[in-house]
């Protein structure tokens, strides 16, 4: 079995093919980060116009380098959604126009599950397991049930971690995108300077916030006025060790309902999302797993960070099961996962 990938839901234009046994045969990816740093962040008109300049040479180049030719594929998969709508519409387009002249199966994928699923293709990791999704759009702990399954047990009530990672380093003057930015600034700072608060930890439930983390980092800034390198590498450090110290309080809480919800003593937590590129933060993570007897999974970034093998490989998982989607299947800018789940108490439209 080989499937086709194709991503264009942010500012990433990728395109791969991965095999039934999670063989990547080809991944192609190109960022755009030159056309949006001007603009300090993802200009949603220009991405969808990037994706269109681009997105059929990657195709074609994805499908050359993996040695087949569009007819021996057995499947095109494509994120539908959640996404910037212009983006998704280009690759969703583009899908159904292959999956149509070539006759072959559609599957229009959701990026969420195709990030949950990726541990899958790399590490073959059995449900349920426990996912932590750290994005620049998204911050969620999730019970991956199976294919199509999830119970969402948290999710951000405001701002997404990668989002504030961004929105300190635009305060700090550090560039863009700025969690590497930040991360590598933090390697030489003090943690311990800056009291800067922990949100929501130690409350009864695995939701995050990260706005008032963002707006206390805004007033040290303005209290020092012109921040030096080491007040820079400082307020990133303290800024990191906050995070670390959420993300592993909220992933304790979540891996004692998943304990409760699956009948088991431990489990694998998968982490996954830009984020999880973050050396720092995978290592607090790596505590925490080890303190509480839970396998800790982190694909590498390149498979973490936006990127078509991880479309192709959630199309092949629904292949498999005969989840084959029709060309009419509508582009869609928000797609919970848990469409069941409660919604988080004061949460913005990004929950
Ligand atoms: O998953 P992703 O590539 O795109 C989506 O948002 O779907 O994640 C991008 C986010 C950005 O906010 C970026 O700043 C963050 O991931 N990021 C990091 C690191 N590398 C990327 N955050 C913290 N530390 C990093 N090393
Ligand atoms: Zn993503």
């Amino acid at each position: 079995m080989r499937v086709l990938g194709i991503e264009t839901s942010c500012d990433e234009t990728a395109a791969a093919v991965v095999d039934g046994d999670g063989r990547i045969l080809s991944n192609v990816v190109l960022s755009q980060l030159d056309e949006h740093r001007p603009y300090g962040g993802v200009v949603p008109e220009i991405a969808a116009r990037a994706h269109i300049d681009h997105l059929d040479g990657l195709i074609a180049r994805a499908v050359e380098e993996a040695g087949v030719g569009f007819a021996e594929l057995d499947g095109v998969a494509v994120t539908a959604g959640p996404g910037l709508i212009g983006g998704v519409m280009v690759g969703l387009m583009t899908a159904k126009a292959i999956a149509s002249a070539h006759r072959l199966p559609f599957l229009a994928v959701n990026h969420l599950e195709a990030h949950a699923l990726a541990a899958r293709m790399t590490d073959g990791v059995a449900f349920p397991y426990l996912l932590l999704l750290v994005s620049g759009g998204h911050c969620q702990l999730l019970v991956v049930e199976g294919v199509g399954r999830f119970r969402r047990l948290g999710t951000t009530i405001d701002d997404a971690l990668g989002e504030a990672f961004d929105k300190t380093a635009k305060l700090l003057g550090l560039g863009y995108p700025g969690g590497p930015a930040v991360e590598a600034a933090a390697r030489s700072g003090d943690p311990a300077r800056f009291d800067l608060p922990r949100p929501l930890i130690g409350r009864d439930d695995c939701h995050f916030s990260f706005s008032g983390l963002k707006t206390a980092v805004r007033r040290e800034v303005e209290k020092l006025g012109e921040p030096s390198d080491r007040d820079k590498a400082d307020l990133c450090a303290g800024f990191q060790a906050a995070a670390g110290d959420v993300l592993a309080d909220r992933s304790r809480r979540a891996m004692r309902r998943f304990r409760e919800l699956t009948g088991r003593d431990g489990g694998t937590l998968v982490v996954s999302g830009g984020v999880a590129a973050n050396a720092y933060l995978r290592q607090r993570l790596a505590a925490l797993c080890a303190a509480e007897e839970f396998a800790l999974v982190c694909p590498p970034p390149a498979l973490c960070t936006d990127n078509g093998a991880m479309i192709a490989w959630a199309g092949v998982e629904r292949l498999k099961l005969g989840l084959v989607d029709s060309l009419d299947a509508p582009a869609r800018a928000r797609w919970p996962l848990d469409p069941d789940a409660p919604p988080a108490a004061g949460a913005g439209v990004k929950a």
